[in-house]
């Protein structure tokens, strides 16, 4: 207990001579409501079962706004743990992951611990958001973190960081295509995993009336058949997608004189329908099968990044052509290559 009363004051830490400053943790209102299945998974794989024990770093995968950030947040919550969100996009460097490097007040050069550092040395939990967002090279970093060594380097503040025992981490990640295949030495590392599938019904409602508790129960029925309707003809829509068509029905029916003329309901429930998702959505909402859409393959993103390098290569050779015409010798290094700007 004092030690944790430590920790939450404490806001750098001095690791082999070099101070390093700790980010805040992330304080948000959510619960994980139905799915008790995924939810028992998750923990069970963050449990340790024994000394020589270790925790795993799971997955979770699904649908964009199917509730993967939900659940891991609920889970580290309910494991009475401070929780770091590190949201994970095709920009995240290395570095970000880790500690980067800060000019101070006074010229200095502060470290900055990244949520996952930070999480590793308070004995929290991670969640890395999104996390097939990043491309290959951010994940080389974190391979010995995710096996039993549970350790980070950073080049640049020049210190090995190991994870607390209590540490605990795991991974969201979206099915759809504008992601990145993970490379398989690290896939085989986050395990298992967690598959948060459609809910049902019931589960559904209880959803809504738990982030609108202000949604009058019609609302909420009327926008749970349409979604129940939808997950039945595996159109992606989502909880999220539920959220957003009841909470912008509300308000655009809060214009009106209450209470709303039975005829104004459905104009405005469809209008926001059709605001939210798309023309599309309306024929499910009708009872008839959508137009089959394309829709590119998962790992795409991956294919269109060797495509660019590839046009980048193809760039840097022709602008060498161009540049050795003229050559400034100013422009090229001492091994005759040019120079990066
Ligand atoms: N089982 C659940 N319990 C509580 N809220 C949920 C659940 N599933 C989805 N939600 C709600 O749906 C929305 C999207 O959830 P989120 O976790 O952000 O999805 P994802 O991370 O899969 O994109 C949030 O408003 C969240 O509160
Ligand atoms: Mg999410």
């Amino acid at each position: 207990m004092r030690l944790r009363f430590y920790l939450l004051i404490m806001d750098s830490i001095t690791v082999d001579g070099v101070q390093i400053f700790l980010s805040k943790p992330t304080e948000l209102e959510m619960d994980w409501i139905g799915q008790d299945d995924v939810l028992e998974q998750l923990l069970a794989a963050w449990a340790t079962i024994d000394e020589a024990d270790l925790p795993m770093c799971p997955r979770i995968l699904g649908q964009p706004g199917s509730g993967k950030t939900t659940l891991a947040y609920a889970a580290a919550k309910k494991s009475n743990k401070d929780v770091y969100i590190f949201q994970c996009t095709a920009d995240t460097r290395p570095e970000d992951l880790i500690i980067t490097p800060v000019m101070g007040s006074k010229q200095e050069i502060r470290y900055h611990a990244s949520g996952l550092v930070t999480a590793m040395i308070t004995g929290g939990a991670c969640i890395l958001d999104e996390g097939n967002r990043m491309p290959e090279k951010s994940w080389a970093s974190l391979a010995p973190l995710l096996d039993k060594r549970r350790y980070v380097e950073s080049i640049l503040a020049g210190v090995q960081i190991k994870a607390h025992p209590d540490f605990r981490i795991c991974v969201t990640m979206n099915q759809d295509a504008s992601v990145f295949d993970i490379p398989d030495y690290i896939g085989s590392r986050l395990q298992p995993k967690i598959h948060v599938s459609y809910p049902s019904r019931e589960n559904e409602i209880a959803i809504l009336q738990y982030n609108i508790p202000f949604a009058p129960k019609e609302i909420v029925d009327y926008v749970v058949d349409f979604l129940q309707k939808a997950h039945g003809q595996d159109a992606a829509y989502s909880v999220r997608d539920g959220v957003n068509i009841a909470r912008f029905m509300l308000k655009l029916s809060a214009r009106e004189d209450q209470p709303l003329p039975k005829d104004k309901f459905s104009t405005y429930f469809r209008m926001a329908v059709t605001k939210i998702l798309d023309d599309d959505a309306i024929d499910i909402l009708d009872g008839k099968r959508p137009r089959p859409k394309f829709t590119f393959p998962q790992g795409f993103a991956n294919q269109v990044l060797k495509i660019n390098d590839f046009i980048d290569d193809l760039d840097d050779d022709s602008s060498d052509d161009d540049e050795d015409d003229d050559s400034i010798a100013g422009d090229k290094d001492r091994d005759g290559k040019k120079k990066k700007k």
